[in-house]
């Protein structure tokens, strides 16, 4: 436990020691990790200083093993600091004609759109970038920057291959201030190109149009804006029941003197205002992640294929047959650059549905913790009058807040939460977690489940929610599996509490330094 914790506490000082010592390349100095900066060692100078301040509740520290932060965050530190626009530029030791000749590329991530009342008004957000042409020595070297405990080299060729695949991915320069322009069509249904959608998604009669956004990209490359689009044989949204999925194909506009762009391509939501939207999380729900076991986290993200997690692919397939109009929204707050791989897993083993990422300038860490919320509110205030079924796993903090804050804040709007969890089917999930905010709710909005199979024959459309058949016994406040403050562990309680605080101070020293 404790060794498997120590890599991400290396990972983090190597990042965060070099934002002070990067060249500052203007117009955006970001981080960049460092090769000469590893430095294993310094990592116990860390752990010495959160013990020390833990004083007589050490014992209790000592048992659970180092608190990295992501306990905090639910989300992989080796996600976090990434290096972008003039760090990349320098680290790769690009020039500007060698930039301006890279195509202009777009990750257009798949909107859903809500109905005004006048129009379907479509949330078109992404990122422009371009991705240099790094060279396979470069690449290794920086993909070895990811990994702990083995280098590319060592891995079978499938696997260097991703890892060199999503380094490229995050060694991209993003473009600002660029116009982006959209070409939207009718998605044909499924097979010809694209995703097919949830909940038997159709295809609409018209909407063929071109649009330019009405803001250029941010700094940092990212546009997220709600806009009208024009009817042209749309159904309306106080008329359809159905979903209607059109294509949308982005274009950057003027990029630095290039003239070569790539389209990014995404298939787009209208959702009726009354029906069922399933926001569901991704890592350790619907695939293998073990963010709680960096060094398989690592891998798993970076190397090894995606893997769903059991058979929760045909819980999806089954609900997306049987639920008539069903939206899926996958919502996860892994980096923007990331996302390309997940968005190709998804629609090769779950429903088509809209997409939610961590855009760029949420990735302090204060705003890392906050970016679920944010786009769960978004989604929630951009569907007052549907119902939501969340899906996830009590590995995320963030989660085991902003789930039961939903319920709690709009009863009449959240049906049904589903947690993984996670410590009871793998024991190497030792990290502590909160329920209390599930205190109050009824027992019918919400279960705890084990495997995907829990999850068949429920009525969630009636709003069953609940499993009979599945033992709950929660405890409301910290649970934790290595001191045994868990359901029937209720009369600890008291030290779940203590438990909380030392967390907090832990965590909180770790994100200082
Ligand atoms: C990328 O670089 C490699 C050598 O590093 C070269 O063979 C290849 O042609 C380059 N591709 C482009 C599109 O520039
Ligand atoms: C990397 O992976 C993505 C998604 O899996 C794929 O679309 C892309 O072609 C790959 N890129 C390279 C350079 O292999
Ligand atoms: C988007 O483009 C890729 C590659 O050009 C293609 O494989 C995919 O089917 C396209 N998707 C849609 C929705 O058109
Ligand atoms: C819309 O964009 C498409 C593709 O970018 C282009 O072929 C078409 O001519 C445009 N249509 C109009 C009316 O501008
Ligand atoms: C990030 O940018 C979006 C627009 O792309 C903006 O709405 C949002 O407030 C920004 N958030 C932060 C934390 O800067
Ligand atoms: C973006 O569009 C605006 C308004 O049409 C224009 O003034 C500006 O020059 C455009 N920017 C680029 C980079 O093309
Ligand atoms: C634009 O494209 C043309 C034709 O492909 C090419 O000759 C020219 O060099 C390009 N301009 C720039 C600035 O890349
Ligand atoms: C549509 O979504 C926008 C953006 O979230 C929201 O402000 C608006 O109230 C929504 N409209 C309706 C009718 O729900
Ligand atoms: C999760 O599973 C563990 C192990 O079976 C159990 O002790 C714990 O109470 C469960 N937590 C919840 C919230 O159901
Ligand atoms: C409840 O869970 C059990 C065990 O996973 C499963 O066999 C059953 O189909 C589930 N659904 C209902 C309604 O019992
Ligand atoms: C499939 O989903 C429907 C709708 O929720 C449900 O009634 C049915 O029992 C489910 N079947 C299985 C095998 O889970
Ligand atoms: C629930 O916890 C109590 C002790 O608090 C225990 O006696 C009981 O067996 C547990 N029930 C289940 C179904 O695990």
């Amino acid at each position: 436990m404790l060794s498997d914790a120590l890599p991400i506490g290396v990972l983090i000082v190597a990042a965060s020691h070099f934002a002070y010592a990067s060249p500052v390349v203007a117009p955006d100095p970001m981080v960049t990790p460092s090769l000469v900066r590893y430095d294993p060692t310094r990592t116990f100078e860390r752990r010495n200083i959160i013990s020390d301040l833990a004083g007589d509740v050490n014992s209790v520290l000592s048992e659970l093993g180092n608190v990295p932060s992501y306990v905090a965050s639910g989300i992989p530190d080796f996600f976090q600091n990434f290096p972008t626009g003039g760090a990349v530029v320098s680290s790769l030791g690009l020039n500007d004609e060698q930039l301006a000749a890279l195509p202009t590329q777009v990750l257009n991530l798949p909107p859903y759109a809500n109905w005004t009342g006048q129009n379907w008004n479509v949330r078109f957000h992404g990122n422009v970038y371009k991705q240099p042409n790094t060279s396979r020595e470069q690449l290794d070297d920086l993909a070895n920057i990811f990994l702990i405990d083995t280098s590319v080299e060592e891995l079978p060729p499938s696997q260097a291959d991703q890892a060199r695949n999503l380094t490229a991915s995050i060694f991209v320069v993003q473009q600002g201030d660029l116009n982006v322009t959209m070409h939207i069509e009718p998605a044909p249904l499924a097979g010809s190109s694209g995703e097919s959608g949830g909940g038997g998604a159709v295809t609409p009669n018209g909407g063929t149009q071109n649009l330019t956004l009405p803001y250029p990209t941010t700094d940092q490359g990212d546009y997220d804006v709600f806009l009208p689009i024009q009817e042209l044989g749309l159904t309306p949204g106080n008329q359809a029941t159905q979903i209607q999925r059109l294509n949308v194909y982005a274009q950057a506009q003027g990029a630095m003197g290039s003239n070569q762009t790539n389209i990014g391509n995404a298939t787009a939501y209208l959702v009726p205002p009354t029906g069922l939207t399933i926001v569901s999380d991704i890592d350790d729900i619907l695939r293998v992640t073990k963010i709680y076991q960096p060094k398989e986290g690592l891998l798993n993200s970076f190397a090894r294929p995606f893997t769903p997690w059991m058979n929760m692919p045909d819980i999806y397939a089954n609900w997306s047959r049987s639920i008539p109009d069903f939206h899926f929204h996958y919502l996860t707050t892994t980096p923007e650059q990331a996302t390309r791989n997940y968005m190709d897993f998804i629609y090769k083993t779950y429903p088509g549905g809209s997409f939610d990422t961590r855009p760029l300038n949420f990735s302090d860490i204060e705003a890392t913790l906050s970016i679920r919320q944010y786009l769960l509110t978004k989604v929630f205030e951009t569907f007052p009058t549907r119902k939501f079924i969340l899906v996830a796993d009590t590995s995320n903090s963030d989660v085991m807040k902003d789930y039961p804050q939903l319920a709690h804040d709009f009863p009449n709007q959240v049906q049904c939460i589903f947690l993984r969890n996670t410590s009871a089917t793998d024991p190497g999930d030792k990290f502590p977690y909160d329920t209390s905010g599930f205190e109050g709710l009824p027992q019918n909005k919400y279960m705890f489940f084990k495997v995907p199979d829990d999850l068949t024959r429920l009525d969630i459309v009636n709003g069953q929610c609940y499993n009979g058949s599945i033992p709950q016994n929660v405890t409301f406040g910290v649970q934790d599996e290595v001191l045994g403050i868990h359901g029937s562990g209720a009369g600890m309680v008291g030290v779940g509490g203590l438990m909380g605080s030392v967390l907090s101070l832990a965590v909180a020293v770790w994100l200082v330094l």
